[in-house]
């Protein structure tokens, strides 16, 4: 048996791909509590908003707003998502510890998405990523349908791993691996990060898979088996993307830190913590937690109360 990673760090994307797809405005006041939560549940990388149009994604409006919000904890990365100069103009003087370029393999969902080609989204995110790091701060690619694509269907490894190249080329330091739709498998996971780890560190790979066909566990657990130690999470299992209709959220944070738990996996955080930072917010988006371990350890709560 391989040996797997002894310790995860989870990047909570909650805050940002969690809630970007919610139809009701979710007051600013409530996304901050929602970081502050997650960091007192002992999160260090929490992906808070974007800078995105707030014609083509409303909810994430008031990104300014919510960095300038934020009581920052030592120790901590806020990351926000920038798709062009223009994004980045307006997220740097907010602070960020690092951005999110977003690119994807499938040509279709790129159109979609931010309304150009792949090779044309690697020249707008050229400046972008020279910018950023120029101002010290780090930049992540995030690869959107790596497994599949809601538009083209099949994407190959081939082109997962042009686009990953393709960050590469012009100065993204970290790639994260997205299954956007949910669809992809263990082993055709673990294949889609073999690509990126050609080209990337351990350290500098990460899995993003949204839980629609219920495949995410699986596809962590073969992840792990290769080493890889850091994963995109959304806490209470919010999310999806507003161009890619009928995917659900990413997986729960809850669920993922109970699966690692119980492998004997550090992560450093707090899952009761947690548990409440995802009862929190799903009551304020009135609904329960859409985690399975989140939904448990709130039932077993209430019977021990009564
Ligand atoms: P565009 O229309 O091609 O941009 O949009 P444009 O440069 O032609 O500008 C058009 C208008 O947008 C102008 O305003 C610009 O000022 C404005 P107007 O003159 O019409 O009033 N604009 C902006 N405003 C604010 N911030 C900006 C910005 N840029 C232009 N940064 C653009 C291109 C990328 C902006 C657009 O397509 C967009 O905002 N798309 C949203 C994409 C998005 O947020 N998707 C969800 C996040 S990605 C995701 O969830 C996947 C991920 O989780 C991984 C996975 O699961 O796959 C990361
Ligand atoms: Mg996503």
């Amino acid at each position: 048996m391989s040996r797997l990673p002894p310790r995860v760090t989870i990047v909570d994307v909650g805050p940002r791909d969690g809630l970007q797809n919610e139809k009701s405005h979710v007051a600013t006041g409530h996304k901050v509590e929602l970081v502050h939560r997650l960091q007192a549940a002992g999160l260090h990388e929490i992906e808070v908003t974007s800078f995105v149009s707030p014609k083509w994604v409303p909810q994430m409006g008031d990104n300014a707003a919510v960095m300038a919000g934020l009581q920052r904890q030592a120790g901590v990365r806020y990351s926000v998502l920038v798709p062009n100069l223009k994004g980045l103009e307006a997220a740097l003087p907010t602070q960020p510890d690092e951005i999110v370029v977003f690119g994807a393999a499938s040509e279709a969902f790129s159109q979609r998405n931010i309304n150009c080609g792949i090779d044309e989204s690697i020249e707008r995110f050229r400046p972008v990523v020279e910018g950023a790091r120029a101002a010290g701060i780090k930049v992540r690619g995030a690869v959107s349908c790596a497994l599949g694509c809601p538009y083209q269907g099949e994407v190959s490894l081939d082109d997962v791993e042009r686009v990953v190249t393709l960050m590469k080329g012009i100065g993204v330091q970290h790639v994260g691996i997205a299954d956007t739709i949910g669809v992809g498998t263990p082993r055709r996971a673990q294949a889609a990060l073999e690509r990126a780890l050609k080209h990337y560190p351990l350290a500098e790979v990460s899995g993003h898979f949204h839980d629609t066909y219920g495949q995410a566990l699986a596809n962590i657990y073969a992840c792990l088996e290769l080493g890889v130690f850091t994963f995109d999470t959304s806490i209470a299992g919010l999310g999806g993307c507003p161009y890619a209709k009928g995917a659900t959220g990413n997986v729960a944070t809850e669920d993922v830190v109970f699966m690692l738990h119980g492998l004997g996996i550090e992560t450093g955080l707090d899952l009761d913590a947690l548990v409440d930072a995802g009862a929190f917010i799903s009551g304020v988006l009135g609904r329960p937690p859409v985690s399975r371990a989140g939904k448990a350890l709130l039932t077993k709560r209430e019977k021990a109360a009564a």
